[in-house]
């Protein structure tokens, strides 16, 4: 068995069963937490409770003016990076391809060149992102090994899905290898650490939003 053929067989596989059942159980887990019921009436004019969580979930997209000036920038790296990961992963012709084997579905990709250029992009900001936890003295102390690796599962796929396009490294069996067990990698981690934001921004904003309208706090 060559590294391309355990790469896509057996590592794909059991990572995309980590991710399905390790997504799930983390998700259960929340969803299960005891919720103890704010039995005080709503605030007068109070939005229904649904209401009030949608507007937080959205709300939340961008900083409240107040923070804006202070904030811009990582706000602005972070939409480059998330919105150029998912450009990546569903613009490129043979992430389609891969998609539409496994699903069904499919879609027009997008020029390839124009990918690998917000591949590269993407590869910057998330440098950048890494450059600001280090020398930024609060974050620094407040990071941990947890937010390292999470860091090098996002980054690594976009690197190494770049040196397999552009013939860089190995020879290219070996590289798309790479380009996929560390696609791999991330779908291990992606249930343990705090990746699984991508999925937990919905609860964790719409409790806040349900408790703070049902109060008549604007959030
Ligand atoms: C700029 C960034 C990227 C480029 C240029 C790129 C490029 C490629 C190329 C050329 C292939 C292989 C085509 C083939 O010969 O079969 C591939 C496969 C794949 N890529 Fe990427 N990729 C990038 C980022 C990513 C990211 C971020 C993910 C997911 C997190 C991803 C997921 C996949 C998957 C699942 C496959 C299919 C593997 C298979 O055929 O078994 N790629 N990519
Ligand atoms: C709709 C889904 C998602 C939402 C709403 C979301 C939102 C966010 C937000 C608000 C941050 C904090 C940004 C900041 O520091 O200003 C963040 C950070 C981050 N996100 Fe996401 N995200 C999503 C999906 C994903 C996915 C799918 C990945 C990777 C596979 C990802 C990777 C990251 C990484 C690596 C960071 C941390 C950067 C750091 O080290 O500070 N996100 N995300």
């Amino acid at each position: 068995m060559t590294l391309l053929d355990f790469a896509r067989g057996p590592a794909l596989q059991f990572a995309i069963i980590v991710f399905v059942f390790g997504v799930l159980w983390r998700l259960v887990g929340v969803l299960l937490l005891p919720r103890i019921g704010d039995r005080s009436p709503p605030r007068e004019g109070a939005p229904a409770t649904w209401l009030g969580a949608a507007r937080t979930v959205v709300r939340r997209m961008w900083p409240r003016r107040e923070f804006i000036e202070r904030t811009l920038y990582p706000t602005l790296n972070s939409y480059v990076f998330h919105v150029g990961l998912a450009l990546v992963v569903f613009g490129l012709a043979p992430h389609i391809v891969f998609i539409r084997d496994w699903t069904g579905l499919s879609w027009p990709a997008l020029p390839s060149d124009l990918v690998l250029a917000i591949g590269v992009v993407t590869l910057v900001s998330l440098v950048a992102v890494l450059v600001r936890r280090l020398v930024h003295p609060v974050l620094r102390l407040l990071s941990h090994a947890g937010d390292y690796l999470s860091w090098l599962v996002t980054a690594l796929p976009v690197a190494t899905g770049l040196a397999t396009t552009m013939d860089f490294g190995p020879r290219y069996e070996t590289m798309l290898a790479l380009h996929v067990l560390s696609i791999a990698a991330l779908l291990i981690w992606f249930p343990f650490g705090k990746l699984m934001h991508a999925f937990f921004f919905v609860l964790s904003r719409g409790a806040t939003g349900a408790r703070f309208s049902h109060r008549g706090v604007e959030v």
